[in-house]
């Protein structure tokens, strides 16, 4: 059965998190949510809140239950928390050829710069991307 949940277990959290990104954003002081199918993660989001803005960490979705809406479910879970929470704007940086570009712009996000070879292997742009709660 599909469950949306704020997981207090980060290990099993970072276990998921290792398989798409280089380093853990899965620490104890960040807000983390997750979709799990019979007990398993198979989608999350982190988020970092400093006052009253935030900042998204990951996203990520299963490799087979990619195309379900859970990526924007995760957002969506996430906003409603900043919501709750005062939050005023969400930040976020994500490679120009990330197709999670679109996921943000259908969750409201705008394209408020760039920053030039931000990444590296490949080196590549960050677009810097914001949605205002307020
Ligand atoms: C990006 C990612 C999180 C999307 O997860 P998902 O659960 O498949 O996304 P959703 O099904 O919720 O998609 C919601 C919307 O995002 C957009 N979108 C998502 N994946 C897309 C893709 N590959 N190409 C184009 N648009 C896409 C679409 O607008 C989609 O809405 P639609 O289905 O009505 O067109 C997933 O591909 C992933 O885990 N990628 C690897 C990790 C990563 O790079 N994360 C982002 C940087 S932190």
């Amino acid at each position: 059965m599909m469950q949306n949940k704020i997981l207090t277990d980060y290990k099993k959290g970072a276990q998921f998190e290792r398989r798409f990104f280089p380093s853990s954003w899965c620490e104890s002081e960040n807000t983390l949510f997750f979709v799990c199918e019979d007990e398993e993660i198979i989608g999350m989001v982190g988020l970092k809140i400093i006052l009253d803005t935030a900042e998204v960490l990951c996203v990520a979705t299963d490799e087979n239950y990619r195309g379900k809406g859970i990526a924007f479910t995760l957002m969506k879970m996430a906003e409603n928390e900043c919501l709750k929470r005062g939050i005023t704007e969400i930040n976020l940086e994500v490679r120009v050829s990330n197709p999670a570009v679109y996921l943000y712009k259908k969750c409201g996000f705008d394209t408020v710069g760039t920053r030039k070879n931000y990444y590296t292997a490949p080196t590549e742009d960050a677009l810097l991307m914001t949605r205002r709660l307020k």
